[in-house]
């Protein structure tokens, strides 16, 4: 098992959201959200900010408690009101999350940022952990950088590192929050890749994400979210390029310039 190559298992998983509210005291942040996103499909996110795009991501891997609708994320459906912690377990067994702040363990190398889920939560063997974090770090062209620590890395090495311990995990889908906001263009490109790459493993990845070249050139379907409620869907020749809502259009010309 350990010795596959460094890739994630083929299928990637279906993601429904129907009716998904969301308040934060009197004031609802999702308002009733309706989304199907088809399996091995990359979802780019985009909207204004405050949009809910974030808590949403955070309600699909039950980060989050909703106040109405429901989530299926792959086989295990979420709904409002009830946290039942083996269902939320689960989804966070299928589908990574990784932030646009890294979240890597400092005091560990980046060989052991990536091991330590797979040894200590999911009980791999560690030698075996090992090989397949070697594969994996290969895979974001960080081979030469295993025993570093994140202190000595760039941003953007660190969130290749990110993406790679998500990977270990063996998902199935990818939130994906930002991941690419703290980095210069050069950098971006080469996380950008990265991502592009993982879609040849047929991964289900949901992208919060601004850069509307990334959105054009990879995303199946692009998704904006504004004011709590889904503003337009579609291809990106449709969202992005003609956009029917006025909401869009001003937000698009806006990030277009
Ligand atoms: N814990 C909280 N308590 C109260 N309000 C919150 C909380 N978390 C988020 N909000 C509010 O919910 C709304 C949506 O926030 P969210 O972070 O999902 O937006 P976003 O689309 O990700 O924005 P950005 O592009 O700036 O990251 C915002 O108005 C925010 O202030
Ligand atoms: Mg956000």
């Amino acid at each position: 098992m350990a010795n596959d190559c460094a890739q994630t298992p083929p299928g990637g998983l279906a993601i429904r959201i129907q009716q998904l509210v969301k308040r934060h005291g009197d004031r609802e942040i999702l308002r009733g959200i309706q989304l199907d996103i088809q399996p091995g499909h990359t979802v780019a996110l985009i909207g204004p900010s405050g949009g809910g795009k974030t808590t949403l991501l955070r309600c699909l891997n039950g980060l989050e408690p909703f106040d109405g609708g429901s989530v299926a994320v792959g086989e295990n459906t979420l709904h409002s009101g009830d946290r039942r912690p083996l269902e939320i377990a689960r989804i966070r067994q299928t589908v990574g999350m990784i932030f646009q702040d890294f979240q890597l363990f400092p005091h560990l190398s980046v060989l052991e940022n990536v091991t330590a889920a797979p040894i200590w939560v999911q009980g791999e063997n560690p030698q075996a952990a090992r090989e397949r974090a070697l594969q994996l770090l290969e895979r974001v062209k960080l081979a030469d950088f295993s025993n570093r620590r994140p202190s000595q890395l760039s941003g953007g090495q660190k969130q290749r590192v990110a993406i790679a311990r998500a990977l270990a995990l063996r998902p199935r889908g990818l939130l994906c929050d930002e991941i690419t906001s703290a980095l210069d263009p050069e950098t971006k490109h080469e996380v950008l890749g990265v991502l592009e790459d993982l879609k040849r493993d047929g991964l289900t990845v949901v992208m919060v994400t601004h850069e509307i070249g990334f959105a054009r050139r990879a995303a199946d379907r692009v998704v904006l979210l504004a004011d709590g409620t889904v503003a337009e869907e579609g291809t990106a020749g449709d969202v992005i390029d003609s956009p029917k809502t006025e909401r869009a259009s001003r937000f698009l010309a806006r990030v277009l310039g």
